[in-house]
């Protein structure tokens, strides 16, 4: 019998060693390094259809290389379409990862259900019954999915040639085994042969392949990080799972810009494409509330008008409370000193939350006004005109900053509606026949006058 080889990987990093050590060079992280039994394969997993010859690779002038015989194949979903920069690029490996629970698998399954071609779910998780009922929720009829549920990438293969499909999808890379390696299904040697394969299989049919990947407590991708170096795009479905919205961004796309963002909503019966977000998250009232403001805010090149909501109390315990949902409490400490100390509000002993609605964790430095202008009016307990909305982030000096992109944001506003937009006097706008109102304000303390 021949020997059985083993190895030790780190599976926090995926870094190879010869033998057990208590912590990674790499990534420094403890007890992470565990042995796998490999076994080297003796020959292609993936073997060549004889439909599909394969083609020598040969250098070509880069003023030759035909890209337009190239289309994208259109997934049917617009959201989608733009994240990955125009639809899905022939034998491209797609990558899909999000915590549990956040629509990963339903996401996909709504695609291959809307899709035209001939598509093949592969489903290691779940019956081909439970596929159905889920399905049956999502509910558009279609003849040209199907469904199988298996694991081994060997029998994967055998069905793929038996049935052609156009496009593959994989619910999840980490429940793929390879009969050449010997460790369990989700191992880091396993998930590498297993995509490797599949990057193969991918460049040799032209045939796209979506994959579902799972999530590690600390946000990564579970499994190697060199998973993400192999695939073409990396997808991250992201939201908070208590509230409806789910974001889809693309952290690495080989084929289009990282800056796009696809937004859903989950409904009863599946994701809803939600293609103006900004009039969902602003929750209309009747009156005007103090403590609530508005931020134009930018998430990749999309505009989306964000509520923001503070609170401000008096602290009843010694220590006063600050609290931010969907905001960095750091940031928000930060505005508070420059408020206390640039613009003379004592907030010292008051209690502050400050909440972002629709479970939204936004970067963008220009919420930064709207936060500010929304502890103001919490403070003062004077509303601000529902009309009103802010871009522009705040310095340490209490000096408002410009932002970038301001003139997509100030048309943004305008088409919504709002009647005023305060930005940074810095910021250079040549907007012209604007009937939105554009005030430039410098300093943290003439926003005050505007509280009504
Ligand atoms: P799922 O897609 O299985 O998540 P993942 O594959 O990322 O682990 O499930 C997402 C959740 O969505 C599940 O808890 C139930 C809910 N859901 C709906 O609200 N509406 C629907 O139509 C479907 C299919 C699921
Ligand atoms: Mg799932």
């Amino acid at each position: 019998m021949a020997k059985v080889k083993t190895t030790f990987f780190c599976q926090n990093c995926g870094t190879q060693y010869a033998k057990w050590q208590g912590q990674c060079n790499a990534c420094k992280e403890w007890n992470t390094i565990v042995e796998e039994v490999i076994q080297k394969p003796e020959k292609s997993d993936w073997k060549t259809p004889a439909s599909t010859i394969k083609r020598a690779s040969v250098p070509l002038l880069i003023n030759e290389i035909d890209v337009s015989k190239e289309p994208r194949l259109n997934t049917f979903d617009g959201e989608l379409n733009r994240v990955l920069g125009g639809g899905m690029v022939p034998g491209s490996l797609t990558l899909l990862g999000g915590e549990p629970g956040i629509g990963k698998s339903t996401l996909l399954l709504q695609i291959s259900l809307k899709l035209p071609y001939k598509t093949l779910y592969v489903s290691g998780e779940e019956s081909q019954k439970q596929i159905k009922m889920r399905a049956e929720r999502i509910n558009p009829e279609n003849n040209n999915c199907y469904i199988l549920t298996e694991t081994k990438t060997q029998n994967i293969f055998k069905q793929i040639e038996a049935l052609e499909p156009d496009i593959v999808i994989i619910d999840s890379i980490q429940t793929l085994h390879s009969d050449y390696i010997e460790s369990s299904s989700g191992s880091i040697s396993q998930i590498k042969e297993c995509t490797t394969e599949l990057i193969k299989f991918a460049k040799e049919t032209a045939i796209p392949v979506l994959l579902i990947g799972h999530i590690t407590k600390d946000g990564n991708i579970a499994g190697p990080k060199i998973l993400e170096h192999m695939v073409d795009t990396v997808l991250q479905f992201e939201g908070d799972r208590n509230h409806v919205f789910r974001i889809l961004r693309a952290n690495k796309n080989r084929f289009g810009s990282t800056n796009e963002l696809g937004i859903y909503e989950m409904q009863g019966s599946g994701l809803r494409e939600v293609s103006n977000p900004s009039e969902i998250l602003i929750s209309k009232k009747d009156e005007e509330l103090s403590g609530n403001a508005i931020a134009a805010t930018l998430e990749g090149m999309r505009p989306l008008m964000i509520e923001v909501q503070a609170l401000v109390s008096t602290a009843v315990y010694g220590t006063p409370q600050r609290s931010a949902t969907g905001f960095n409490a750091k940031r928000l400490n930060m505005l508070l000193a420059v408020l206390e100390k640039r613009a003379g509000f004592r907030l010292g002993a008051k209690d502050v939350f400050l909440n972002i609605t629709g479970g939204i964790t936004v970067d963008d430095p220009a919420i930064d006004l709207a936060v500010v202008a929304a502890i103001l009016s919490s403070n003062e307990d004077e509303a601000l005109l529902a009309n009103y909305c802010f871009a522009a982030e705040v310095g340490l000096s209490g000096e408002i900053r410009p932002v970038q992109r301001v003139e997509q944001r100030i048309l943004e506003a305008e088409k919504l509606g709002f009647s005023t937009i305060f930005v940074s006097k810095y910021n250079k706008i040549s907007l012209k026949n604007t009937v939105i109102n554009i005030q430039l304000i410098s300093k943290v303390e003439d926003l005050v006058g505007y509280l009504v």
